[in-house]
């Protein structure tokens, strides 16, 4: 993979974790639960860090970060319509599961892919965070699926 091509890809994690900050942000506003409501704003907290660790890093590669175009309505297909209205925390929950296993499968791929030594552990730093996430959100769900 070329300077180019590395650029290209972390412009593309940097568009998705924005995405991720103002989704979860909007979305711990609109939940009733107050454990899922304060788990989406310290998840968003978290996706502020991974922006800018994937900022750091573009700079690093002397280009500088810019917000791509909707990178949300490849990941989520159809779901991506529905994103923009109030949700249920179940759809919530299943958005963002869509998001942080995409999110996931990337940053393995990357990992695979770099030499950079300090490149290789941020990008295994966020994929970490993103696992956490993914089982808080499916534990949670579960959990509501339960009850209702
Ligand atoms: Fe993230
Ligand atoms: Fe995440």
């Amino acid at each position: 993979m070329n300077k180019k091509q590395l650029v290209g890809k972390l412009h593309w994690f940097y568009s998705l974790e924005l995405e991720q900050v103002d989704l979860y942000t909007a979305q711990a506003k609109q939940m009733e639960d107050i454990y899922l409501a304060k788990t989406l704003a310290r998840i968003a907290v978290i996706e502020q860090q991974h922006v800018d660790n994937m900022a750091a890093a573009i700079r690093r590669l002397d280009a500088e970060p810019t917000r791509l175009g909707d990178v949300l309505a490849p990941v989520l297909g159809k779901a991506s319509g529905v994103i923009s209205g109030v949700l249920g925390p179940k759809t919530v929950l299943k958005v963002g599961i869509t998001l942080e296993e995409k999110a996931m499968k990337d940053y393995k791929d990357l990992i695979l892919r770099v030499g950079d030594e300090h490149l290789f552990n941020t990008l295994w730093d966020n994929l970490i965070d993103e696992d956490l996430h993914t089982a808080w959100f499916a534990n949670k769900l579960k959990e509501l699926e339960a009850i209702n």
